[in-house]
Protein backbone atom coordinates (compact mmCIF):
# COMPACT_ATOMS: atom_id res chain seq x y z
CA UNK A 1 0.00 0.00 0.00
CA UNK A 2 1.14 3.31 -0.74
CA UNK A 3 2.57 5.36 2.56
CA UNK A 4 0.29 8.32 1.59
CA UNK A 5 -2.95 6.57 1.27
CA UNK A 6 -2.47 4.37 4.54
CA UNK A 7 -2.06 7.79 6.20
CA UNK A 8 -5.12 9.40 4.72
CA UNK A 9 -7.23 6.06 5.05
CA UNK A 10 -6.31 5.71 8.58
CA UNK A 11 -8.25 7.26 11.71
CA UNK A 12 -8.66 6.80 15.10
CA UNK A 13 -11.50 3.76 15.19
CA UNK A 14 -14.29 4.65 17.89
CA UNK A 15 -15.62 1.09 17.89
CA UNK A 16 -14.13 -2.38 16.83
CA UNK A 17 -15.52 -5.27 16.14
CA UNK A 18 -15.22 -7.65 18.74
CA UNK A 19 -15.60 -10.75 16.61
CA UNK A 20 -12.79 -9.55 13.69
CA UNK A 21 -8.77 -10.91 14.96
CA UNK A 22 -5.73 -10.24 14.10
CA UNK A 23 -3.80 -13.36 13.37
CA UNK A 24 -0.63 -13.97 15.18
CA UNK A 25 1.86 -12.87 11.83
CA UNK A 26 0.02 -9.38 12.44
CA UNK A 27 1.02 -9.24 16.21
CA UNK A 28 3.99 -10.16 15.20
CA UNK A 29 5.05 -7.70 12.81
CA UNK A 30 3.45 -4.87 15.05
CA UNK A 31 5.97 -6.31 17.86
CA UNK A 32 8.80 -5.74 15.22
CA UNK A 33 7.39 -2.54 14.46
CA UNK A 34 7.83 -1.35 18.90
CA UNK A 35 11.00 -3.10 18.70
CA UNK A 36 12.68 -1.28 15.79
CA UNK A 37 11.50 1.82 16.39
CA UNK A 38 14.01 4.87 16.29
CA UNK A 39 14.85 6.34 19.92
CA UNK A 40 17.61 8.99 20.35
CA UNK A 41 21.11 7.65 21.12
CA UNK A 42 19.23 4.49 20.98
CA UNK A 43 18.30 4.91 24.61
CA UNK A 44 15.13 2.88 24.33
CA UNK A 45 13.38 4.33 26.81
CA UNK A 46 10.24 1.56 26.92
CA UNK A 47 8.53 -1.43 28.17
CA UNK A 48 5.20 -2.32 26.46
CA UNK A 49 2.33 -4.37 28.06
CA UNK A 50 0.42 -6.38 24.96
CA UNK A 51 -2.49 -7.46 25.51
CA UNK A 52 -4.99 -9.87 23.06
CA UNK A 53 -6.76 -12.42 24.84
CA UNK A 54 -10.09 -11.08 27.02
CA UNK A 55 -8.34 -11.80 30.32
CA UNK A 56 -5.17 -9.44 29.06
CA UNK A 57 -7.50 -6.82 27.90
CA UNK A 58 -9.68 -6.94 31.25
CA UNK A 59 -6.78 -5.94 32.90
CA UNK A 60 -5.54 -2.99 30.81
CA UNK A 61 -9.00 -1.76 31.06
CA UNK A 62 -8.55 -1.70 34.58
CA UNK A 63 -6.73 1.49 33.27
CA UNK A 64 -9.76 3.06 31.40
CA UNK A 65 -12.10 3.41 34.21
CA UNK A 66 -14.01 5.93 35.94
CA UNK A 67 -13.26 9.08 34.09
CA UNK A 68 -11.31 7.43 31.08
CA UNK A 69 -14.63 4.59 30.91
CA UNK A 70 -15.44 6.48 27.34
CA UNK A 71 -11.95 4.38 26.43
CA UNK A 72 -13.19 1.07 27.90
CA UNK A 73 -14.59 0.01 24.93
CA UNK A 74 -12.08 0.26 22.61
CA UNK A 75 -9.99 -1.52 24.68
CA UNK A 76 -12.17 -4.41 25.80
CA UNK A 77 -13.49 -4.89 22.17
CA UNK A 78 -10.06 -4.59 20.73
CA UNK A 79 -8.11 -7.61 19.12
CA UNK A 80 -4.74 -6.08 20.77
CA UNK A 81 -3.91 -3.58 23.26
CA UNK A 82 -0.69 -2.48 23.70
CA UNK A 83 0.26 0.22 26.59
CA UNK A 84 3.33 2.04 25.94
CA UNK A 85 5.62 2.77 29.05
CA UNK A 86 8.36 5.15 29.21
CA UNK A 87 11.08 4.74 31.95
CA UNK A 88 11.08 6.86 35.02
CA UNK A 89 15.28 7.02 35.00
CA UNK A 90 18.22 6.69 32.88
CA UNK A 91 20.80 5.81 35.09
CA UNK A 92 24.75 4.24 34.26
CA UNK A 93 23.66 0.62 34.95
CA UNK A 94 21.17 1.45 31.97
CA UNK A 95 23.44 3.16 29.76
CA UNK A 96 25.94 0.03 30.35
CA UNK A 97 23.18 -2.56 29.35
CA UNK A 98 22.58 -0.70 26.17
CA UNK A 99 25.74 -0.87 25.46
CA UNK A 100 26.40 -4.20 26.16
CA UNK A 101 23.44 -5.48 23.88
CA UNK A 102 24.74 -2.91 20.89
CA UNK A 103 28.15 -5.20 21.55
CA UNK A 104 26.67 -8.25 21.33
CA UNK A 105 24.84 -7.26 18.77
CA UNK A 106 28.07 -6.70 16.39
CA UNK A 107 27.58 -2.57 16.05
CA UNK A 108 30.59 -2.00 17.92
CA UNK A 109 33.57 -3.20 16.19
CA UNK A 110 36.08 -2.18 18.39
CA UNK A 111 37.09 -0.85 22.07
CA UNK A 112 37.90 2.44 20.65
CA UNK A 113 34.31 3.29 18.99
CA UNK A 114 32.52 1.54 21.95
CA UNK A 115 33.89 4.32 24.03
CA UNK A 116 33.29 6.72 21.50
CA UNK A 117 29.31 5.33 21.61
CA UNK A 118 29.21 5.25 25.52
CA UNK A 119 30.88 8.50 25.92
CA UNK A 120 28.24 10.48 23.04
CA UNK A 121 25.08 8.49 24.56
CA UNK A 122 26.24 9.14 28.65
CA UNK A 123 26.67 12.91 27.22
CA UNK A 124 23.10 13.37 25.99
CA UNK A 125 21.50 11.42 28.60
CA UNK A 126 23.63 13.31 31.10
CA UNK A 127 22.51 16.53 29.19
CA UNK A 128 19.06 16.22 29.84
CA UNK A 129 18.83 14.28 33.35
CA UNK A 130 21.30 17.27 34.93
CA UNK A 131 21.40 20.44 32.60
CA UNK A 132 18.06 20.38 31.33
CA UNK A 133 16.35 18.57 34.01
CA UNK A 134 13.63 16.98 31.72
CA UNK A 135 14.87 13.41 31.44
CA UNK A 136 11.41 12.21 32.04
CA UNK A 137 10.15 14.36 28.98
CA UNK A 138 13.03 13.58 26.88
CA UNK A 139 12.09 9.74 27.40
CA UNK A 140 8.62 9.43 26.69
CA UNK A 141 9.15 11.69 23.92
CA UNK A 142 10.65 8.67 22.30
CA UNK A 143 7.86 6.51 23.43
CA UNK A 144 5.68 8.57 21.81
CA UNK A 145 7.57 8.56 18.42
CA UNK A 146 7.33 5.04 18.83
CA UNK A 147 3.59 4.66 19.12
CA UNK A 148 3.69 7.48 15.73
CA UNK A 149 5.70 4.40 13.91
CA UNK A 150 3.20 1.97 15.20
CA UNK A 151 -0.20 3.58 13.87
CA UNK A 152 1.43 4.35 10.47
CA UNK A 153 2.61 0.75 10.62
CA UNK A 154 -0.90 -0.69 11.19
CA UNK A 155 -2.81 1.39 8.74
CA UNK A 156 -0.05 0.49 6.39
CA UNK A 157 -0.86 -2.89 6.90
CA UNK A 158 -4.68 -2.57 6.55
CA UNK A 159 -5.56 -2.72 10.65
CA UNK A 160 -7.73 -0.35 12.42
CA UNK A 161 -6.47 1.14 15.84
CA UNK A 162 -6.96 4.26 18.22
CA UNK A 163 -3.99 6.32 20.31
CA UNK A 164 -5.74 6.65 23.81
CA UNK A 165 -4.12 9.14 26.41
CA UNK A 166 -7.16 9.27 28.54
CA UNK A 167 -6.58 6.64 30.53
CA UNK A 168 -5.64 6.39 34.67
CA UNK A 169 -2.33 6.18 34.30
CA UNK A 170 -1.87 5.63 38.11
CA UNK A 171 -4.61 2.75 38.20
CA UNK A 172 -2.16 1.08 35.01
CA UNK A 173 1.21 1.43 37.09
CA UNK A 174 -0.31 -0.17 40.27
CA UNK A 175 -2.15 -2.98 38.14
CA UNK A 176 1.40 -3.96 36.30
CA UNK A 177 3.68 -2.64 39.33
CA UNK A 178 5.33 -0.38 36.49
CA UNK A 179 7.08 2.34 39.27
CA UNK A 180 8.94 -0.54 41.13
CA UNK A 181 10.10 -1.63 38.05
CA UNK A 182 11.27 2.09 37.14
CA UNK A 183 8.60 2.67 34.60
CA UNK A 184 5.37 4.65 34.58
CA UNK A 185 2.20 4.45 31.79
CA UNK A 186 2.12 7.05 28.94
CA UNK A 187 -0.65 5.63 26.43
CA UNK A 188 -2.83 2.75 25.18
CA UNK A 189 -3.00 2.14 21.47
CA UNK A 190 -5.39 -0.68 20.49
CA UNK A 191 -5.84 -2.52 17.32
CA UNK A 192 -8.91 -4.61 15.65
CA UNK A 193 -11.04 -4.07 13.01
CA UNK A 194 -13.96 -1.40 12.66
CA UNK A 195 -17.48 -2.14 13.93
CA UNK A 196 -19.63 -1.47 10.75
CA UNK A 197 -21.64 1.51 12.99
CA UNK A 198 -18.43 3.12 14.31
CA UNK A 199 -19.68 6.80 13.22
CA UNK A 200 -15.68 7.77 12.84
CA UNK A 201 -15.17 5.69 10.07
CA UNK A 202 -17.18 7.87 7.82
CA UNK A 203 -16.24 11.57 9.05
CA UNK A 204 -13.94 13.01 6.74
CA UNK A 205 -10.19 13.39 7.17
CA UNK A 206 -9.94 17.51 8.66
CA UNK A 207 -6.29 18.98 9.02
CA UNK A 208 -5.20 22.46 8.74
CA UNK A 209 -4.62 23.77 5.56
CA UNK A 210 -0.98 23.22 3.99
CA UNK A 211 -0.15 27.37 3.85
CA UNK A 212 -0.76 27.29 7.80
CA UNK A 213 1.51 24.54 8.40
CA UNK A 214 4.01 24.79 6.12
CA UNK A 215 7.06 27.42 5.50
CA UNK A 216 8.43 26.45 2.32
CA UNK A 217 11.91 28.45 1.61
C1 LIG B 1 -1.56 11.23 21.69
C2 LIG B 1 -2.99 11.00 21.30
C3 LIG B 1 -3.93 10.76 22.28
C4 LIG B 1 -5.25 10.47 21.95
N1 LIG B 1 -6.16 10.11 22.92
C5 LIG B 1 -7.38 9.66 22.55
C6 LIG B 1 -8.27 9.09 23.51
O1 LIG B 1 -7.99 9.00 24.70
N2 LIG B 1 -9.46 8.61 23.06
C7 LIG B 1 -9.84 8.67 21.74
O2 LIG B 1 -10.94 8.21 21.40
N3 LIG B 1 -9.03 9.23 20.80
C8 LIG B 1 -7.81 9.71 21.17
N4 LIG B 1 -6.95 10.23 20.22
C9 LIG B 1 -7.40 10.33 18.82
C10 LIG B 1 -7.40 11.76 18.29
O3 LIG B 1 -8.54 12.43 18.74
C11 LIG B 1 -7.32 11.70 16.77
O4 LIG B 1 -6.09 11.15 16.40
C12 LIG B 1 -7.44 13.07 16.10
O5 LIG B 1 -8.71 13.62 16.31
C13 LIG B 1 -7.20 12.95 14.59
O6 LIG B 1 -8.11 12.06 13.99
P1 LIG B 1 -7.67 10.73 13.25
O7 LIG B 1 -6.78 9.94 14.19
O8 LIG B 1 -8.96 10.00 13.03
O9 LIG B 1 -6.96 11.08 11.99
C14 LIG B 1 -5.63 10.52 20.58
C15 LIG B 1 -4.68 10.78 19.59
C16 LIG B 1 -3.38 11.00 19.95
C17 LIG B 1 -2.37 11.22 18.85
Amino acid sequence: MNIVDAAQKRYSTKKFDPRKKLTEEQIRQLKNLLRLSPSSVNSQPWHFIIASTAEGLARIAKGVQGTSSFNEPKVKDASLAVVFCAKTDMDEKYLEHVLDVEDRGGRLPNEEVKAQINAARTYFVNLHRFDLKDVKHWMEKQVYLNMGTLLLGAAAMGIDAVPMEGIDVRAIDEEFGLREKGFTALAIISFGYRAEDDFNAKAPKVRLAEDEIFTIL
